[in-house]
C-alpha cells in the first residue's frame, strides 16, 4: 500500500479506532487444508467430517457477511486453513463482493487452476497473497508434505497475474527454509511481486499434527535471520530497480500490517485509550472462526462469543467489551527491551497461557536482538 491510498486507510483506521466500529475482520472459513505445514496453527484434514459439520454454511458466511457491513466492516480477509478447499468458496466470495468489500486473499495458492482464477477475475479482490513455503519442490515437501505444491504454486500466481489480479507474496520462516529466503525473494522478484515475511510463529490454537514449537526457528537463530534481512534491505535500497519490488516487512502476521500499527501508535502515545491490544484487534478489528467464534485474533482462542448464538453487532460489542477486561503485563511495560520485542497480549497468551506473564521466547528473541543490534 502506498501514496495516496495508504493515508486514507490510515485515516479510516484511526477513525474507526476512535468509534470503536468493526472497520476490518477476518472470516475464517475452514480449518481443512490439503497442506499439512509443520508449523501451522490451525490446520485440520482435508475432509475430517468432524471439522466439516462444524463450519459455517454457506448461508450463515453470506449473512454475517451483511450483518458485519452494516456495521461498518470495509477490509475483508477470507482465510484458513485453505480457502479453496471450500466447495462452496464461491457461492460465498461472490456475494460478500457484491456487497462493496475490499477483500484480501489469504492462500496457498495450490488449490487455483484456470477455471477459479477466470472465476475470481470475473471480479477481482483487492489482492491474493499467497505464502511461499520454498523455491524448490523439496522444500515444499518438507514444509507441507507436498513437494509438487511448488509447481502448482507457481503456475496459480501466473494464471492470475493473466487475469490482472494484484497479487502479493508472502513467506513464513521456519527451520526447514529460512535458508532459502534468497531464492524465495529471486522468485518474487522475478515474478514482480512483493515479499512479505512472517517471521514470528505461534504455538498451535487447534487442529492436528502439527509443531509450530519445534519448528520455528530459536530465537537466536530468528534474530540473526532479522538481520541478515536487515542488511539485505539496507544492501538493496540504493538500488532503484530493487526498491520498486522489496517492500520486506518483517512480522506480517496474520493480524497486523505496520500502517495500522502506527495509527495504534499515536492513541498510545496520548493515552487515549483503555484497551492493551497494540494493534486493531477488539478496537476495529475482529477474528471469526470457521465455527462461528469471534475472537480478537487468529491465534486466540478467548475471549470469545458465539455469532450463530449473538448474531454479529451483539458479539462485536461483548467482544469490545471483553477486550477491556485483558489484562497488562507490567513486567513488559518496565522492560528494558521492550522498543524491540514483538510482545503483545495474544503473544503472551499463547506463550505462557496468561495474558500478562512475559514469554521467554519473546525475552530471548529480543535480547538476541540487542545484541545483534536488529532495529525492529
Ligand atoms: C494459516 S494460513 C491460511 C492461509 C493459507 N493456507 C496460507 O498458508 O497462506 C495464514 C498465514 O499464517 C501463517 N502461519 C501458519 N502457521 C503459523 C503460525 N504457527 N504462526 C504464525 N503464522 C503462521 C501461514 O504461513 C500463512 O502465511
Ligand atoms: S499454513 Fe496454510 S497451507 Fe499450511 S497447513 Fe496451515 S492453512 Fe494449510
Ligand atoms: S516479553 Fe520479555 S523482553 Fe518482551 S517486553 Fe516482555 S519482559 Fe520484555
Amino acid at each position: 500500500m502506498s501514496g495516496g491510498w495508504a493515508k486514507i486507510y490510515q485515516n479510516i483506521i484511526n477513525k474507526s479506532i476512535i468509534e470503536g466500529a468493526p472497520t476490518a475482520g477476518f472470516f475464517e472459513l475452514t480449518s481443512r487444508c490439503n497442506f499439512h505445514c509443520k508449523m501451522c496453527y490451525v490446520c485440520s484434514m482435508p475432509e475430517d467430517r468432524s471439522y466439516l459439520q462444524n463450519e459455517l454454511t454457506t448461508q450463515q458466511w453470506v449473512e454475517l457477511g451483511r450483518q458485519a457491513r452494516d456495521e461498518g466492516l470495509l477490509f475483508l480477509t477470507l482465510s484458513g486453513g485453505e480457502i479453496f478447499m471450500r466447495k462452496d468458496f464461491f457461492d460465498i466470495y461472490e456475494p460478500l463482493s457484491e456487497m462493496g468489500f475490499n477483500i484480501t486473499l489469504f492462500t496457498n495458492g495450490s488449490l487455483i487452476d484456470a477455471e477459479k482464477a477466470r472465476r475470481l477475475g470475473e471480479r477481482p479482490p483487492s489482492k491474493v497473497s499467497i505464502t511461499l513455503y520454498g523455491a524448490c519442490p523439496e522444500t515444499y515437501g518438507r514444509v507441507t508434505g507436498h513437494p509438487e505444491g511448488f509447481d502448482k504454486v507457481i503456475n496459480a500466481i501466473k494464471l492470475l497475474l493473466a487475469e490482472n489480479i494484484k497479487v502479493e507474496l508472502k513467506t513464513t520462516a521456519i527451520k526447514d527454509n529460512y535458508r532459502e529466503f534468497h531464492d524465495i525473494y529471486e522468485i518474487a522478484d522475478g515474478l514482480g511481486l512483493t515479499l512479505g515475511v512472517v517471521n514470528y510463529v505461534a504455538p498451535r490454537r487447534e487442529g492436528c499434527g502439527t509443531d509450530p514449537e519445534n519448528n520455528r526457528l530459536d530465537p537466536i537463530e530468528l534474530a540473526r535471520y532479522e538481520k541478515m534481512l536487515q542488511d539485505f534491505r539496507l544492501k538493496h535500497t540504493d538500488m532503484k530497480k530493487l526498491k520498486k519490488v522489496l517492500k520486506i516487512s518483517v512480522d506480517e502476521d496474520v493480524m497486523t500490517e505496520k500502517t495500522i500499527g502506527d495509527a495504534i501508535n499515536k492513541l498510545l502515545e496520548t493515552k487515549k485509550t483503555d484497551c492493551v491490544f497494540n494493534c486493531t484487534a477488539t478496537r476495529c478489528a475482529f477474528w471469526l472462526s470457521w465455527d462461528g467464534k469471534l475472537t480478537p485474533c487468529g491465534l486466540l482462542t478467548e475471549p470469545s462469543v458465539d455469532v450463530k448464538k449473538h448474531g454479529f453487532l451483539e458479539s462485536w460489542k461483548h467482544l469490545k467489551s471483553a477486550g477491556l477486561d485483558v489484562p497488562v503485563c507490567n513486567e513488559c511495560n518496565s522492560c528494558q527491551y521492550r522498543k524491540r520485542c514483538m510482545t503483545c497480549p495474544a503473544r503472551l497468551k499463547v506463550e505462557t497461557g496468561r495474558f500478562d506473564r512475559p514469554a521467554p521466547y519473546l525475552c530471548e528473541l529480543s535480547k538476541a536482538r540487542a545484541e545483534l543490534e536488529v532495529i525492529y
